[in-house]
């Protein structure tokens, strides 16, 4: 065993890293560069940073499909997100209908909305990987189904829930989708998959920095904002202005986080989504694969044959998750994450609550031969008494 190992970082499902050069040589060009406060003076540096996000609205709306880029909104995460969401569709009596597998972003604002405006929660069963079934949906819409509320990709199994199916049974319910996990390594089309609210965080796929994030929204859908204040436009007014995006970016913005984000995608782009998610998929078939040789070692997802995100998780007989995740880190300088990854319900869907799993995330940067330490790691781990 090394003094001290090289660093592993296993832990992509939380936040990307390492970030592009391009994204980190971007942020330093900015804040070297300009003040960042967009919008509110009429002078070179204010201008610049009006820009800054202006390109990166553009960029985001292409990327997911939208034709209007002023129907991206940016926000501090996807939690902030989806909670504008969710407070401001959501009145009492509506029902949502939304999966096992969520979040505590969307579970904790739901519950207490359930409490506090009386709205009704139908949660959709899944199979022991995490996945839903689309056919299970017809049934349990009601004409007081509001919204929909779906987990693109699980952050705890891998599980894919098959977004262009769910948007073609929602009925007459609006489709919120939550894509922490998947934007910038799946498809996505807010158009092709009927979504009306799409919900993303920058710092995963995404390849921003932490405190970014946003949602679309489809055109025609008003909700009222989260929070209230100074926006830059319409100054004289004491009333908060109603234009998209004015209405829900109130405060001055993380201008230099989007600088951040908008690099991530063009490195997305000019990488192409495809050779991101083919290599993803290539070190979580060969960690799948791995795993499936070492004794003790139960993985709770879809199997390496399936299509799914690159979460992995495991318990391995004898061995609390908590000490997994300790010994890999102290020992072998693995990064990873035990517990339950802030989704409980996930866990107990899939039978692993309260003691939850460790999670191994791989990312783009990751190497074949990272995945064989680990593995390696692994298995001597599940030989030590
Ligand atoms: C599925 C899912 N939803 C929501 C979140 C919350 O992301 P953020 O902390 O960036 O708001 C995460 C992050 O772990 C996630 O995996």
């Amino acid at each position: 065993m090394p003094d001290s190992p090289t660093p592993i970082y296993l832990d992509n499902a939380a936040s990307s890293f390492p970030k592009p050069q391009e994204v980190t040589e971007a942020m330093h060009r900015l804040i070297q560069k300009i003040s960042l406060s967009p919008g509110r003076s009429a002078h070179r540096f204010s201008l610049a940073a009006s820009r800054v996000i202006f390109e990166a609205r553009e960029l985001v709306a292409d990327f997911f499909g939208c034709p209007d880029s002023s129907r991206v909104v940016f926000t501090s995460n996807v939690t902030e997100a989806l909670n504008v969401g969710i407070f401001g569709l959501l009145q009492p009596g509506d029902q949502v209908l939304t999966t096992g597998m969520e979040h505590n972003s969307v579970m904790r604002p739901l519950r207490h909305l359930e409490k506090t405006r009386g709205i009704g929660l139908t949660i959709l069963p899944t199979d022991p990987t995490g996945a839903i079934d689309p056919d299970d949906i017809p049934p349990r819409l009601s004409a007081k189904t509001r919204l929909i509320i779906i987990n693109h990709v699980s952050n705890v199994t891998g599980a894919v829930a098959d977004l262009a199916a769910i948007g073609s049974r929602k009925g007459g319910a609006l489709l919120m989708v939550d894509a922490a996990q998947s934007a910038g390594v799946f498809p996505l089309d807010m158009d092709a998959f009927g979504i009306d609210f799409l919900a993303f965080t920058g710092h995963k796929g995404l390849f921003g920095p932490t405190g970014t994030g946003g949602f679309l929204l489809r055109e025609g859908l008003l909700l009222p904002p989260l929070k209230m204040g100074g926006t830059g436009s319409n100054s004289e007014q004491e009333e908060q202005p109603q234009m998209m995006p004015d209405c829900y970016e109130s405060g001055t913005p993380n201008t230099l986080g989007i600088g951040g984000l908008a690099a991530g995608l063009e490195f997305i782009r000019s990488t192409d989504r495809e050779t991101i998610r083919s290599h993803e998929e290539h070190l979580t078939r060969m960690l799948l694969d791995g795993l499936s040789q070492i004794q003790g070692i139960t993985v709770h997802g879809p199997p390496a044959s399936a299509r799914r995100g690159s979460a992995v998780s495991l318990t391995m007989t004898g061995k609390s998750v908590a000490d997994l995740a300790f010994l890999l880190d102290r020992q072998y300088g693995i990064m990873a994450r035990a517990g339950l990854h802030c989704a409980p319900a996930a866990h107990r869907s899939i039978g692993t609550f309260p003691q939850g799993t460790l999670r191994l995330s791989p990312g783009f940067f990751n190497t074949e031969a990272e995945i064989q330490t680990t593995l390696t790691a692994l298995d001597k781990i599940s030989t030590t008494p």
